[in-house]
């Protein structure tokens, strides 16, 4: 049955199971992320979701709403003075854990903060929220990025990121979900090189699009797409390049098909 709740004022009707910045999101009121991603579901570590929650048990609580679920007669505030001025903390200690990045400039500058009043030692824009880790354990299954911690380190607290070139299969997911492009990667004609931190931490060769020859993903990455397909379905699908892809479909939606596909199937 549906939930009934309150979001800044206004009534909102949440699925069951919703959370509360999923039901924020449907009715337009944006709440500031930077862990989240709707692929992989809440993970809790950047703390900038941040809201007052007033409810059944709740007390007026300040905590993360990107995994609070959203329950009948829940009252929040997502930018009441508190949450706004705890926001403001959250953002400088994080903007004091990374070099310049975009976004997160952005949503400082938003909050009113230049720079971080902590100072910064570090020298990479990686912020540590494990999305990257994450897409690729769970989503992709090859598992090649690491936290890591250096040995004298003496609270095992994750200091950076690692990839195990062994295990990356070139997929460019880590890239596509980290929020402030600390992990990138660079198609330079017939390989891919995947940086982390701006160094090459991996390079792969692409394999070339059947029907213009443009080299656009890995085999590795190709394989593990396959993988997941129908065997019946695998038969038809040529080896093409979104571009191609996107000329293909829209033939067939356009009721013709462009030139043949001469590649090989799968
Ligand atoms: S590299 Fe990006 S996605 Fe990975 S932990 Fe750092 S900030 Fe997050
Ligand atoms: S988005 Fe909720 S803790 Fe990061």
């Amino acid at each position: 049955m549906n939930v009934r709740l309150e979001i800044d004022g206004k009534e909102i009707v949440a699925e069951p199971g919703m959370t509360v910045l999923e039901a924020a999101g449907r009715y337009g009121i944006r709440i500031p992320t930077l862990c989240y991603h709707k692929a992989l579901g809440p993970y809790g570590v950047c703390r900038l979701c941040i809201v007052e929650a007033d409810g059944p048990g709740l007390d007026r609580m300040v905590t993360t709403s990107c995994n609070l679920k959203a329950t009948e007669g829940m009252s929040v505030e997502t930018a009441s003075p508190r949450i706004v001025a705890f926001r403001k903390t959250i953002l400088d200690l994080l903007l004091s854990a990374t070099v310049f990045s975009h976004p997160l400039n952005e949503l400082a500058k938003a909050a009113g903060i230049r720079r971080s009043s902590f100072g910064t030692e570090k020298t990479d824009k990686c912020i540590l929220c494990g999305l990257c880790v994450r897409v690729c354990r769970d989503s992709i299954g090859a598992d090649a990025l690491r936290f890591e911690t250096t040995g004298e380190n003496r609270w095992r607290v994750a200091e950076k990121i690692r990839l195990l070139k062994e295990r990356c299969i070139g997929c460019g997911a880590c890239a596509a979900v980290c929020p402030v492009a600390a992990i990138r990667f660079e198609d330079t004609g017939p390989a891919r090189n995947i940086l982390v931190y701006g160094d090459v931490a991996n390079t792969l060769d692409l394999v070339a699009c059947s029907m213009c020859g443009t080299p656009y993903a890995t085999q590795a990455s190709i394989d593990s797409v396959m993988a997941r397909i129908d065997c019946e379905l695998r038969k038809g699908i040529k080896k093409l390049c979104p571009e191609c892809s996107r000329i293909i479909y829209a033939g067939a939606l356009a009721g013709g098909f462009p030139p043949d596909v001469s590649g090989p199937g799968r």
